[in-house]
């Protein structure tokens, strides 16, 4: 790479986990007064994942990360940095990226989380464009990562139908060639801070008996304003990328936005006047998975022939915060490789370590313990693991 050519960020890699357990509408009216009519007219969400007791933030982040890298045809020690989005760590310290550091092999990176809520994903697709632009970095891991269900009031019905587990990410790769990532537009509105957030666990009020009996460890949301926010922001964030990528909205092929609710992405076609068939959507099987939204979105459009080289797409994405993403990016990798990439690595085959003198509670919320004892996929141990041997349980990825 000579000094003066600028330096690029493209998608080189892709890749997605899901938790295999299906939490359904119907499941859901079972558990608080709703029905599955309001729920998909209101949202179009019918269905969402539900992580297992033995996954973690980490595990499942992991499992997208390796695939991410296969698609791309590197090795995890070739990435030397790793972006986590996430609202849902598994620990306050260390950063899940630490962990997922760990978990795929790697020995050279540096590793840290991105707080951005649902936003997460694009604001760390856009900080890895900055490292690789600035030099700093060749091959970026940018991983979105949540498990959102462990964090949900089972009686608000406002908010714990919306919400569901799953991890994505990409790795964004230094080029002098044309095309990848195009103009970015990041935006804060801390006017609403506290339109969705959760109370308690951190410094403002730690974890206390009295915070556990008021219900403070959940998310809470004033749906309404959020909706409000929402609708007004994605079209104009993501005009605003289009604008300084020097394009206009019809020179875009596809839409990748945060997969929140099926409403939402309809206003933002119509802010944009562009058709529904411009925008992709998932959100009927995965509902929102927060950070994890726009890569698992991502991954599946291409992998479904819905991007093709030489095709002008947009990342975008609004959140807690109030924060707000976009990216354009043009695509210059073979679709063909996120299948392959896919099914090198089977997720019973990475593992995340954990301590040897300490055991987690069972993790299960009890509203959800009775639907994951139903018989259901086999639980793969991840924690037959010696610390100080870093796991090369994915062996057979490297194989
Ligand atoms: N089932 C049945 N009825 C319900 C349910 C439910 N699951 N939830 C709410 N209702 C009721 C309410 O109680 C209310 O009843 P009332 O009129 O008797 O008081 C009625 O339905 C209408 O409630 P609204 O809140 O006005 O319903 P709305 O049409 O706004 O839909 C929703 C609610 C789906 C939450 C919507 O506001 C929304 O999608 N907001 C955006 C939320 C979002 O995207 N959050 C993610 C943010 S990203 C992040 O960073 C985490």
């Amino acid at each position: 790479m000579t000094d003066q050519a600028p330096r690029r960020a493209h998608v080189t890699g892709w890749g997605r986990y899901a938790p295999e357990r299906v939490l359904t509408n119907r499941d859901l009216e079972r558990m608080v007064d709703t029905s599955d009519e309001w729920i998909v007219s209101r949202t179009g969400i019918r269905e969402r994942r539900v992580a297992a007791a033995h996954e973690t933030t980490a595990s499942m982040a992991a499992v997208a990360s390796l695939r991410a890298i296969r698609t791309a045809g590197i090795e995890p020690d070739d990435i030397d940095l790793i972006l986590l989005a996430t609202l849902t760590p598994d620990y306050w310290m260390p950063s899940t990226a630490a962990l997922v550091k760990e978990a795929i092999g790697n020995h050279r990176a540096a590793a840290m989380d991105v707080a951005a809520a649902c936003s997460g994903f694009v604001y760390a697709f856009a900080t890895a464009q900055a490292y690789i632009a600035g030099g700093l970095a060749k091959h970026v891991l940018v991983i979105g990562a949540e498990l959102l269900t462990r964090f949900l009031d089972y009686t608000d019905r406002s908010t714990c139908i919306l919400f569901g587990d799953g991890a994505g990410a990409v790795v964004l790769s230094a080029s002098e060639e044309p095309g990848g990532a195009l103009g970015i537009e990041l935006t804060t509105a801390p006017e609403g801070a506290y339109m969705i957030w959760l109370p308690a666990g951190g410094a403002k009020s730690p974890p206390s008996a009295e915070t556990i009996a008021r219900g403070e460890h959940y998310i809470r949301m004033e749906g309404r304003e959020t909706y409000r926010f929402a609708t007004k922001t994605m079209a104009t964030t993501a005009l605003e990328s289009v604008r300084k990528s020097g394009l206009q909205a019809s020179d875009i092929d596809l839409f990748i936005p945060h997969q929140a609710n099926i409403r939402i992405v309809e206003a933002v076609a119509k802010g944009l006047d562009l058709p529904m068939s411009k925008m992709y959507v998932n959100l009927d099987r995965y509902g929102n998975t927060s950070a994890a939204s726009v890569p698992i979105a991502l991954a599946e459009a291409v992998n479904e022939g819905r991007v093709k080289v030489g095709d002008r797409i947009v990342i975008v994405a609004f959140g807690a915060g109030f924060t707000s993403g976009a990216v354009t990016v043009e695509w210059t990798a073979d679709p063909a490789r996120g299948p392959k990439g896919d099914a090198a690595v089977r997720p019973d085959d990475v593992r995340v370590r954990l301590p040897v003198d300490w055991d987690s509670v069972d993790p299960i919320p009890p509203a959800l313990a009775a639907l994951m004892a139903e018989p259901g996929p086999v639980d793969v141990p991840l924690d037959d693991v010696v610390p100080g041997e870093p796991e090369s349980a994915h062996s057979e990825v490297h194989a």
